[in-house]
């Protein structure tokens, strides 16, 4: 059976099945080759996508627009909570009338829930560019390095040291629908939310994965592949920023703990990266570390996605 995403949506990366999840990545990888070798076709032409962004943002916003460009497809950028979903308008309005003018609606917001607000309004595609609870463009840019350093993403063993937030569960359920031993070491207090682990382990079941929310750093980490952080106070938390700096404060991915790692291991951060807090200077700047490999394949993906939900 082909698989097609025409018109999909991409709320969480737990809603696409372990083909689908297959089918981006190769189309991704495929569409980045061709790049390189010239290819500069615009099969969207003509066509345009609203990108509103409620939270700050350089990667996002410039990979998006980017990915936009490469398709011929026209990005209308908002920023700012002053433009969308604003002066009281509801969503259901916004989306109705967004829905007039444009093929597709990218939205980086606070709660999951406008996002599924809007999906539930929306005709046209509706795209999360990272919400308080998910970030799957980055989950999807992530996977498709590590396919690229490691080959093979089943059974490929995986560590996230640090917050339990939007990064984790997009690594949880990504890692989970892909086949991968997923491990995940926070402080007390700071676990992934039950519902999403427990929607990660219905996926791992699925797809052979194994699932471990582990009892500290170097658990988590003992010769694992791949080991990732993320920063300790997300957008949103500024005001709890002075306190998580003591929580989190045995929790930095540093040379010793990246020697408890398997010796070809790589290290990941999707950044915006706090040198000396989440991440030491020497294992951000060192040879094992992919994290501009990582905001790379955001454009490649994000492009992938985009040509695939509107049928390029
Ligand atoms: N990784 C990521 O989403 O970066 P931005 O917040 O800069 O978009
Ligand atoms: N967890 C971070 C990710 C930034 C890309 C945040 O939500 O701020």
């Amino acid at each position: 059976m082909k698989t097609t995403l025409v018109g999909r949506d991409l709320l969480s990366i737990g809603d696409l099945t372990p083909e689908e999840l297959t089918y981006v990545l190769d189309v991704a990888q495929t569409q980045k080759e061709a790049w390189a070798l010239g290819d500069r076709d615009v099969p969207l032409a003509g066509r345009s996508v609203a990108l509103i962004f409620q939270k700050p943002s350089l990667r996002t916003l410039v990979s998006f627009e980017v990915a936009c460009a490469r398709l011929g497809l026209h990005p209308v950028t908002m920023q700012g909570r002053d433009t969308a979903f604003s002066r009281g308008e509801s969503p259901f309005d916004t989306t109705m009338v967004l829905e007039r003018y444009v093929d597709a609606i990218a939205i980086r917001t606070f709660e999951q829930s406008l996002l599924t607000e809007v999906a539930a309004y929306a005709e046209i595609p509706v795209l999360n560019m990272l919400s308080d609870d998910h970030h799957p463009f980055q989950g999807l840019a992530d996977l498709l390095t590590m396919r690229e350093h490691h080959g093979s993403l089943s059974g490929l063993s995986f560590a996230y040291v640090g917050d339990g937030n939007n990064m984790a569960n997009t690594y949880l359920l990504g890692g989970a629908l892909a086949g991968m031993d997923v491990r995940i070491a926070t402080p007390s207090g700071y676990e992934p939310p039950a519902e999403i682990v427990q929607h990660a382990e219905e996926l791992a079941a699925e797809a052979g994965a194994k699932i471990c929310i582990c009892g500290g750093p170097e658990e988590a980490v003992k010769g694992a592949k791949v080991v990732a952080t993320d920063t300790w106070a997300s957008m949103g938390q500024e005001e709890e920023y002075e306190m998580r700096l003591e929580v989190f404060g045995a929790f930095t991915v540093d040379d010793d703990l990246m020697a408890q790692a398997a010796g070809d291991a790589i290290f990941m951060h999707c950044l915006p990266a706090h040198r000396g807090e989440e991440v030491s200077d020497e294992v951000i700047d060192s040879t094992c570390s992919v994290v501009f490999d990582e905001a790379e394949n955001r454009l490649h993906v994000q492009k992938a996605w985009l040509s695939l939900v509107l049928g390029a």
